[in-house]
């Protein structure tokens, strides 16, 4: 029975930088449950779709990978099919718990940052929800190696929190994803310490931002397969 996340719960003197350190790693799949509206839904259809999308003896990167839940995903669609799976976070915290919950030796875990990661003909990349914590600056030649790298037919799986142009839709979606984390049992003093938290760490960009972005990538089609108020997963083929 995973934890629940109290990270935020009692008053902070002084709010730090979020970090995906021992405490988050501890309680994540409580927090992103009920922060992030879809994730339920999002990730095994994510791991539906690169299972598909990959072949015997293929290669998926699950970049950003947290406690492995869609490399799980992945996994648990492929049954026993022979496959390579590369696992990175960039928090020990993280790895060392993904790999007492997934002991699949197709599955090769590494502790790094994943702007460095080798993907050479990977047929699916998954970054799922991390893209929004890569420095925006390094973003569009981070998405230009991989494309670059990846299998000529590869696709690209991203999920990511958007921020909205017009101020009218953003306070709207704003508010109802504060409503959404409330009525999972958060507080407001909570809401608004982790806010602050990520103020630094986790800067989002627009849909059409994404969209430019991964076509000057080299993408050559980008669809948006979910959404859930303020959250999207696109994919992005080769
Ligand atoms: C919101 S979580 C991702 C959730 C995960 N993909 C899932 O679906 O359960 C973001 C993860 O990205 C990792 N991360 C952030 N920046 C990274 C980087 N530069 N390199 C590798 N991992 C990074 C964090 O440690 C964290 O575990």
């Amino acid at each position: 029975m995973p934890r629940k996340d109290q990270v935020f719960r009692a008053p902070q003197q002084q709010i730090v930088d979020f970090t995906f350190d021992d405490a988050v790693a501890e309680v994540f799949p409580d927090m992103i449950r009920r922060s992030v509206p879809g994730y339920e839904t999002v990730v095994p259809i994510t791991g539906l779709i690169a299972a598909r999308h990959v072949p015997v003896d293929g290669l998926v990167c699950d970049l950003g990978c947290s406690l492995g839940a869609t490399t799980l995903a992945v996994l648990r669609q492929l049954g026993e099919q022979p496959v390579h799976l590369l696992a990175v976070d960039n928090s020990q915290a993280m790895l060392d718990r993904a790999k007492q919950l997934i002991p699949d030796d197709r599955v090769t875990f590494r502790c790094e940052d994943l702007q460095h990661t080798d993907v050479t003909g990977a047929n699916v990349i998954l970054m799922n929800y991390v893209l929004q914590f890569i420095e925006p600056g390094a973003r569009t030649e981070l998405l230009t190696n991989l494309c670059h790298d990846m299998a000529p037919d590869g696709l690209l799986i991203l999920s990511e929190k958007i921020r909205y142009e017009s101020d009218e839709d953003q306070s709207f979606y704003d508010a109802t994803h504060l409503a959404y984390k409330k009525a999972n049992g958060y507080s407001e003093l909570e809401i608004s310490q982790k806010r602050t938290a990520l103020e630094n760490v986790m800067i989002i960009d627009s849909e059409a931002e994404h969209r430019r972005r991964l076509a000057r990538a080299g993408f050559r089609r980008v669809d948006s397969w979910f959404r859930c108020l303020n959250w999207v997963s696109y994919l992005a083929y080769r």
